[in-house]
């Protein structure tokens, strides 16, 4: 049997009694009832902000703070990876044959947002929340400061030592390390440069031996000795998403949830394929035939193949679905997120 994990630190001080945390997975799979569940196993869930609208998100909050008092939520920053027009046309070009295959049109020029950030920040600041989280860049530093002033801890999303010292000075609370291991987006703030292949114990002990500040691990941890490694290599607490994905409370979609359950596929892969920004998903018929020629740029590329995955979703058909997943993805059960997340913390 392995040991309880208890939290400390942070995550003790806001009131969690283990160091696991649902990570926020935008797009669907995070609900309200995964972040409550999360929270009556002791531990911290995160709301995702990313993609809903500000209202959306402020329905989820009231939804979530009538019945657990302790819970997160992550926004995107805005942070532009804009597209080669010329790159987004050829790219547009090659997917034609699968937007007639699933019968939908693809956007002709490129569409940029800012995902509602000065919106969702606002709706933070007037109905503050426990944790705040970022991901894609740092935000400015009145944003920072803004949402401590009304109580919230800020945690900033960080691929490498350098984000890490650049969060650190900009005044957050804590840093979420993420490793290339993790399921979905890379947090990275320069989506073009790759990623590496530091594992999560490696990127922690690394950031750790350079920053004060507490570390939150992310990035393919399903087990309770995964957890135990980020812990040893100098974090607090543990985030975990793939790990929920196929749970009762996941509202990730079937083709998405059967896939991390099917052995044809048999591995993940870092594209840019579906969003024009790096992420690990299941190998399938799409990555393997865009990843090597995926422009970057995000939003824009994530609009594009939207109209596909769309239809492909419905069908239930995951060839081009983006089934994003981390390198633990086998470990995925639909046992409750609770059970899932006493079982990593060892209870
Ligand atoms: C389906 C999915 C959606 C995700 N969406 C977000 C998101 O909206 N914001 C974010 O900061 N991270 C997002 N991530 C990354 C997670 O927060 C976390 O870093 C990752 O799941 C940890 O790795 P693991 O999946 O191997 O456990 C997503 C991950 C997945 C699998």
């Amino acid at each position: 049997m392995s040991e309880q994990m208890r939290a400390t630190g942070l995550a003790a001080e806001l009131g969690a009694q283990t160091p696991i945390i649902a990570a926020p997975m935008a797009g669907g799979p995070t609900t309200p009832e995964l972040v409550v569940s999360t929270w009556s196993a002791g531990g911290i869930g995160f709301l995702a902000g990313g993609y809903v609208s500000a209202a959306k998100l402020a329905e989820q909050i009231d939804q979530v703070r009538a019945a657990a008092p302790l819970f997160g939520v992550n926004l995107f920053v805005p942070n532009p990876v804009l597209v080669d027009p010329s790159e987004y046309l050829r790219y547009r070009l090659r997917l034609e044959t699968w937007a007639r295959h699933y019968r939908v049109e693809l956007p002709e020029n490129p569409q940029e947002d800012d995902d509602a950030w000065q919106e969702k920040l606002q709706l933070l600041i007037q109905q503050p929340v426990p944790v705040v989280s970022m991901t894609f860049g740092l935000p400015e530093s009145h944003a920072i400061t803004s949402l401590q002033r009304v109580g919230s801890r800020v945690l900033q999303t960080v691929t490498s030592s350098t984000e890490a010292a650049l969060a650190q000075e900009a005044g957050v609370d804590g840093l979420i390390v993420q490793s290339n291991q993790a399921g979905g987006h890379s947090g990275t703030w320069s989506p073009h440069q790759p990623l590496g292949k530091t594992t999560t114990p490696q990127l922690v002990r690394r950031i750790r031996a350079e920053s004060t500040l507490p570390i939150w691990a992310a990035g393919g941890i399903a087990t309770p000795a995964a957890a135990q490694d980020a812990i040893a290599a100098g974090a607090e607490a543990v985030l975990v998403g793939t790990v929920l994905l196929r749970s009762p409370e996941s509202g990730a979609i079937t083709a998405h949830k059967s896939a991390l359950a099917d052995a044809d596929h048999s591995g993940t892969v870092l594209t840019r394929a579906f969003s024009g920004r790096p992420a690990r998903a299941l190998r399938n018929e799409f990555t393997e035939e865009f990843t090597a020629s995926a422009p970057s740029g995000f939003p824009a590329v994530h609009y594009l193949t939207h109209p596909l995955r769309k239809a492909a979703a419905a069908q239930e058909d995951s060839r081009a679905v983006n089934l994003w997943a981390g390198t633990g993805f086998a470990e995925a059960s639909t046992d409750p997120a609770a059970d899932i997340i006493r079982r990593i913390a060892g209870h």
